[in-house]
């Protein structure tokens, strides 16, 4: 058997606002999950967003992309702002997020929500409904409305009118329904696939595709909900979730709700792969509000680091580590502003940064 991998080609993008923070402290976690799991990461860093669209002219250069395709991962911390918020939508930072994930191929963003037993209480949901979530949101995400075409606004004798273009073709969706299938066989073995079928011919093609895959998954308990009662069960009953294939769009509004669960939209990680290098990033964004106060919460990115450890470096114990390390920190009290409770240690971002990379450093 070859030897496995131990030396990475890490392409780093910390982005705008509290993306640079929070990148800050993956990496030093990162550098301490190496040291204690013989683990070597080279790492380059380079512009993203709005920070790349002030030095570079563009929210992601050629050359950004070609690095990060001849990379083993990709982490990438946040984009956008509000001093690039007027530019036209092909211009903006978030553009820069869209390409790579278009240009890379990466078809499916792998969202999980799990609760840290000791963050129970901190959702805005009863401990009891909260307790044992552990569920994944499969979202397709070089599709669906995000890329159709056509798509624009145009000036019609009626006035003005903005449009966008919902479309699926059969092998988008089969690719990244076998994709939550494959994942749901070493999970729970549960998927449910959530369109809007009752409504839209996409959604009526992508149940189709979905149950066409099924086929090669007798094992797998499948279910399909209309995206409206999905956003609702995910309040009402979210530990009947195991793993959720749905779309872009639908999978965007989605995840933002399943983060909400865990009681902080800043411990949701998400990792988007495809068939060659994978990107980890934070489901939160930029966060303009908090940005340069050390204010912000690194568990998100500390976790998409984890992601990569495991998908990317093949180093599950790794992995392991750093979520067992996140646990203990919790554990003891410690909490950035965004999940503090009465009685917790508030700590700056960079604290938590230290203190997670100083638990990895003890029991491994
Ligand atoms: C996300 C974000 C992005 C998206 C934005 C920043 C373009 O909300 O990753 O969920 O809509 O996909
Ligand atoms: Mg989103």
């Amino acid at each position: 058997m070859a030897e496995s991998k131990n030396a990475f080609d890490v392409l780093v993008l910390p982005g705008d606002g509290i993306g640079v923070e929070v990148t800050e402290e993956a990496v030093k976690v990162l550098r301490a999950a190496g040291k204690a799991h013989g683990l070597i990461f080279n790492l380059t860093t380079a512009l993203v967003g709005g920070a790349a669209i002030d030095a570079e002219g563009a929210p992601v250069s050629d050359e950004t992309i070609r690095l990060a395709a001849q990379a083993d991962a990709v982490l990438l911390g946040a984009v956008g702002g509000p001093k690039w918020d007027d530019l036209p939508t092909e211009k903006r930072p978030e553009k820069g997020l869209l390409g790579m994930r278009k240009d890379l191929d990466l078809f499916a963003n792998l969202r999980p929500a799990q609760v840290f037993e000791p963050l129970a209480s901190a959702s805005t949901l009863k401990p009891e409904v909260v307790k044992g979530i552990d569920l994944l949101v499969v979202r397709e995400l070089v599709s669906d409305l995000y890329f159709g075409e056509p798509r624009g606004i145009t000036r019609t004798a009626e006035g003005r009118e903005g449009f966008n273009t919902m479309r699926y073709r059969d092998w988008e969706v089969e690719r990244v329904a076998r994709k939550a299938f494959e994942i749901a066989m070493v999970r729970r073995r549960k998927v449910t696939s959530v369109d809007k079928a009752n409504v839209l011919e996409t959604s009526g093609l992508w149940r189709e595709v979905v149950m066409e895959v099924a086929q090669d998954f007798p094992e797998i308990e499948l279910d399909h909900q209309y995206v409206d009662n999905c956003s609702m069960q995910l309040i009402r009953n979210p530990s009947q979730f195991d793993v959720i294939v749905t779309g872009n769009i639908f999978g965007d509004i989605l995840s933002d709700e399943a983060a909400m669960l865990t009681g902080s939209i800043g411990m949701l990680p998400s990792a988007s792969l495809g068939e060659g290098v994978a990107l980890y990033e934070p489901v939160h964004g930029s966060a303009p509000d908090i940005a340069g106060q050390g204010k912000a919460n690194p568990l998100a990115m500390i976790l998409s680091a984890a992601m990569m450890l495991e998908i990317s470096c093949e180093a599950p114990e790794a992995a392991a580590s750093v979520r067992r390390a996140v646990n203990r920190v919790l554990e003891e009290g410690y909490r950035t502003g965004d999940i503090a409770e009465r009685g917790s240690s508030v700590v700056s971002c960079s604290e938590m940064g230290d203190l997670v990379a100083g638990r990895l450093g003890e029991a491994g």
